[in-house]
Order: C-alpha cells, then structure tokens, then sequence
C-alpha cells in the first residue's frame, strides 16, 4: 500500500482553510500533516483557534492538532495556501524559495507570467510554466495557483463553447454567495434584505483570469509564455444573500454559429480528465439543468460533491448569440476543491512534490500538454 503524501495548509483556520480540511479527510492520495495560521491561533489546538463554519463534524485528529507559526521551517513540502492576497504575496514566494510546493488559492500571483493559473479540466498543458520559476531552478519549490471563485465556473462552462465554436465576446452578471468573502465576511446589518453590486476588484480578476485561462501556451520562445484568449469580456459582480454558491448569467457571441443542441452537446460530451482517475474530479463536470428556473443555489451547488458547474436556461440573446445561467460552489469547485485537484493532477503525473533544485538533478520532464490517456 502507497503511504499518503503529507500536506500542509495555510490559512488553515479561515473559510478556506476548513474546507481544505473537510474534503481531505479520507482523501486517498493526502494526508494533513500541518496546520499553519496568523499569530492568533498559533500554538493553539486547531479546535480552539478555529470556528468551525462547516455542516459535516470537525476530525477529532485535527481537532488536537496544535496550529504553526507560518514559516516553512518544520512545514512540509506540499502546501496548500489559503491566505489573504496581501498576505499571500509576501508568504507563498518564501515557502516556494524553501523548496516547498504552493499549490495557492489567493490571487496574489495568478496573473504572474511565470506561474500557470490552472483547471484541470480547461488547461492543464499551462502547467510546465512552473519550469520557469526561480524558485523551481533555486530550491526545487514552484508555485500554482487557481482562479478566482466567479472566473472558475465561467471558464468551466465556458471551454467546451469556445474549443468547438470560438467566443469573440462574454458579458457576465454574478450573484455571489457570502461566503466568499471569508469569514465573518460581509456584515449581516450589510446583507440581510439586501444586494451590494460591488465587490473589490472582483471584475477585473473575472475578466482577466477568463481570457489567461483560455488562452494558450506559447512554447517557440526562449520561456514558455501564455497568450490570452483574443475575447472581450465585461463583469459585474454582486453579493447576494446566500451562504454558498455563486450563480452568473452569461451572455456570448460566437466566432462561428452553433445551434441549441451543438452547444447542448458540447456541454454533455466535456470530459477532458476521463481515464485519469483524480479522486476529486467529478465524472461530468458540467451538468445542463432542463427546468426553467434551474439552477439554483440551494438545490444544485453540490452536484458533483461540490465540483461540477450547473447550467441551464439556455436561450438566444437578442444582442449577443446565447445566453444562460451558470452556478458553482464558490469554496470547494471554487477554492479548495480547485487546489486539490491541481494538486492530484500534478500527483497523477509524479511531479507535485518537489525534487530538490532542478540545477542538482537531471531536467524534469515537462507535465504533460494533455492527459495522455484522457
Ligand atoms: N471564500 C471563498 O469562496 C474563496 C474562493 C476562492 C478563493 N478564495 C481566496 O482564498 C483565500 C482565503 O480566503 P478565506 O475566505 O478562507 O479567508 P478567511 O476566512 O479570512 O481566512 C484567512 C486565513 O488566513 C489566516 N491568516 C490571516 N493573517 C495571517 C498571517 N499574517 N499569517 C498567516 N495566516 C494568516 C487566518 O488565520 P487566523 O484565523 O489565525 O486569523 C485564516 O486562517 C483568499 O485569498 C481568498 O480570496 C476564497
């Protein structure tokens, strides 16, 4: 029997965090090994410093188990990062410079040239950008990130459209859950009874991580660099009153016309990971909703254990070509999920855990562009 790799989270106290700890409970692959929060909840059990928000029960194991200062010393080297950005930005790149593994949900570096912003399912051959990094050539440790919880379901929905038709523009409204501003998050005097069209510069990572995510690797120069999707896209994101969840609506315009049922069917035959076993991916990561007022959060976010995107009302748009509505659980196919499942990905292909500086071993061999056997 294989032992489990041994993980690290940081952030391990926050919305995040608790996730994290949730959905690798029973995990086959890994095993939390070390918990790592701010100075607050350092050196305390986990289940004192953390309030646990979650609707399934706190592991007794983890619930004894003291929380870290945040330094790599004593950590190990696979680390989950469920951080601030501001936080983040000055905390992942020492972790990653210790030969640690980052496997990050913040958005502090996910629009860095060097660092490949990832779904699995969308762009896994954006991977070998982690050859590039300094930190790769210095320590052996990399950084990977995925995106913003609102760009995910989108970009999901969005990938099978644009491989068999192209997009040339999106137009998305968001309605997002509460959640996914941590915890305790927006003040429920904020809140109840009412809807903030605003969310700090949410837009802009929804505009710029889509167009990143379906863009393409560029291997002819020197480094490997991605070139964005050639799309317009305009946000707008709200908080609504819902715990968990985010919907959109989306409006596109596409390069070449498609039907219903061709856009119905590249929804349906999208399974770029079958074959590939990751115990987190979901058999059909985007399900279609038939019924009219579908889908919703309360009744669809946990399809696919929380991993697969729900579309339905899909219609013609009288100003761009198609319209529907999507929703995705913003902390687990949005956040924790997304990270471990990069993280299985780049297991599946033995090169998550760090090897030492590459200077000091033979090259590695790149990730592969596409799961070979998918
Ligand atoms: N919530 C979502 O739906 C969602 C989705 C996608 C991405 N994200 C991103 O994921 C990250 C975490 O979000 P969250 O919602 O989990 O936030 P959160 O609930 O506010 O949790 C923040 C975590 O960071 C820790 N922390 C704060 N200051 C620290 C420091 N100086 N050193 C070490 N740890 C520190 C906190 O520990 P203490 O408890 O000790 O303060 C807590 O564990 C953010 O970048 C967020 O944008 C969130």
């Amino acid at each position: 029997m294989h032992s489990r790799v041994p993980i690290g989270i940081l952030g391990a106290t926050g919305m995040v965090g608790q996730r994290f700890i949730q959905l690798l409970e029973h995990h086959p692959w890994f095993e939390v090994a070390w918990l790592a929060a701010s100075d607050r909840s350092s050196g305390k059990p986990y289940g004192e410093a953390a309030k646990w928000r979650l609707d399934t029960p706190l592991p007794a194991r983890i619930e004894r188990m003291m929380v870290s200062p945040a330094e790599p010393e004593g950590a190990p080297n696979v680390i989950f990062a469920a951080l601030d950005a501001a936080i983040a930005r000055d905390m992942e790149p020492r972790f990653a410079a210790a030969g640690c593994a980052v496997i990050s949900n913040s958005s502090a570096f996910r629009m860095a040239p060097d660092v490949p912003l990832v779904i699995p399912e969308v762009n896994a051959d954006h991977l070998p950008l982690i050859e590039t990094q300094s930190w790769r050539r210095e320590s052996g440790g990399y950084m990977v990130t995925n995106p913003n919880c609102s760009a995910i379901g989108l970009v999901l929905a969005l990938k099978p459209i644009q491989d068999r038709f192209g997009i040339e523009q999106i137009f998305v409204t968001t309605m997002q859950a509460v959640s996914g501003a941590g915890y305790p998050g927006v003040p429920s005097m904020d809140i109840l009874g009412n809807v903030v069209p605003y969310i700090g510069s949410e837009e802009e990572k929804m505009e710029a991580e889509t167009l990143k995510l379906l863009g393409h690797i560029d291997t002819r120069s020197a480094g490997r660099t991605i070139t964005p999707l050639a799309a317009r896209i305009s946000a707008s994101c709200n908080r609504v009153q819902v715990e968990d969840g985010h919907t959109e609506s989306v409006s596109i315009k596409l390069a070449t016309p498609a039907t219903r049922e061709e856009i119905l069917a590249a929804w349906n035959e999208f399974r770029p990971l079958a074959g590939l076993h990751l115990p987190s991916a979901p058999a059909q990561p985007i399900e279609f909703a038939p019924q009219n007022d579908r889908p919703q959060p309360r009744l669809d976010r946990n399809r696919g254990r929380g991993m697969a995107v729900t579309v339905g009302r899909l219609r013609p748009c009288n100003l761009l070509d198609w319209k529907f509505t999507l929703l995705s659980h913003n902390t687990i196919r949005g956040a924790a999920g997304a990270a471990i499942l990069n993280a299985e990905i780049l297991h599946s292909s033995g090169d998550l855990v760090p090897r030492g500086p590459v200077s000091h071993r033979e090259q590695p061999e790149p990730v592969a562009a596409t799961p070979s056997h998918a």
